[in-house]
């Protein structure tokens, strides 16, 4: 076992749906959390920054459990490893900050292991350990991204959106738990709610493949999931009205929340303002960060 190897790289945060693409579109964001990690007989785990007060550092890390099932299906004994991280991802924001763990846990053991399996096979084991495979597409493959199941295995395109492209993120002070903005959708929903977030989930594609960030106006909007997760965000309907009135080019929950990410090109101070204004107006303290769109994926630094 190459005890001394040690990896180092990064991994971006990610935001699924982008509206109307519940669980199938994906982007990248310029926010990374940097790993280092090294082979040991035990678990070690030192984390700085975003959760490391409440994070676990021992076998319940979902790096490590990550890191172990990589082993399993590499047929290596796994015996423990080192984990230094450096943590920009907000935890249960809607953020991304599950597949992130779950990338680093495969990618880094994966590398330990002198690579037996490929991106596209880590990917697909990131999707299956997830349950759906928009945030785990965009953390391997960064871009913007499509993302489905085929045969059981977890599929993905990518492309660079539009360059102009910005992105408000509101991250709000309280957190939203997946399982449960799962567990409040319905079973099945109707005819003219499907037909209306295919439309725009197909022309949220389309804006960017052509890289047309003004079709996002009409595009970024949803009838599958937004209604119902935006009742556990408070101001849901303000933030959205009034972010579109500020400039937005579309508002919407970010995962399945609670950051709202907001796409503009030009107004970022004044819709900064008006997510923490409307926010503040529903007693919710929020943070906002202004970023853009990753151009990669989890990768070597
Ligand atoms: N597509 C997933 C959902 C993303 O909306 O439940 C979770 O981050």
């Amino acid at each position: 076992m190459a005890k001394q190897k040690v990896v180092k790289f990064t991994v971006p945060a990610t935001s699924a749906n982008l509206g109307p693409g519940f669980d199938c579109l994906a982007l990248a964001l310029n926010i990374y959390d940097e790993v280092e990690m090294k082979l040991s007989d035990k678990i070690s785990i030192q984390i700085k920054g975003e959760g490391e007060k409440e994070l676990p550092k021992d076998e319940n890390n979902l790096m490590v459990a990550s890191a172990r099932r990589l082993f399993f299906e590499a047929g290596k004994p796994f015996q423990g490893m080192e984990i230094k991280l450096k943590k920009s991802i907000p935890v249960t924001k809607g953020l991304g900050s599950s597949s992130a763990a779950i990338a680093t846990g495969l990618f880094g053991a994966n590398e330990l292991l002198n690579s037996p399996f490929s991106r596209d096979e880590l990917f697909n084991l990131a999707s299956h350990m997830e349950g759906h495979p928009d945030n785990a597409a965009a953390a391997f493959y960064g871009g913007f991204v499509v993302a489905w199941r085929q045969n059981g295995s977890g599929k993905a395109v990518s492309f660079s959106p539009p360059s102009d492209l910005k992105i408000v993120l509101a991250i709000p002070d309280f957190q939203v738990y997946t399982v449960r903005a799962r567990s409040i959708l319905p079973l099945v929903w109707p005819k003219e709610d499907v037909i209306y977030s295919l439309g725009r989930a197909c022309l949220l594609t389309a804006a960017m493949a052509s890289k047309k960030s003004d079709w996002l106006r009409s595009a970024c909007s949803d009838r599958l999931h937004e209604p119902y997760r935006g009742q556990l965000i408070p101001g849901y309907e303000d933030l959205r009205k009034m972010g579109m009135e500020a400039g937005a080019l579309g508002v919407n929950i970010s995962g399945s929340g609670p950051t709202i990410l907001t796409f503009a090109t030009r107004n970022l101070d004044k819709i900064q303002k008006i997510m923490v204004d409307v926010f503040k107006k529903n007693k919710t303290k929020c943070v906002t960060v202004v970023t853009k769109p990753s151009p990669h994926g989890v990768k070597l630094r």
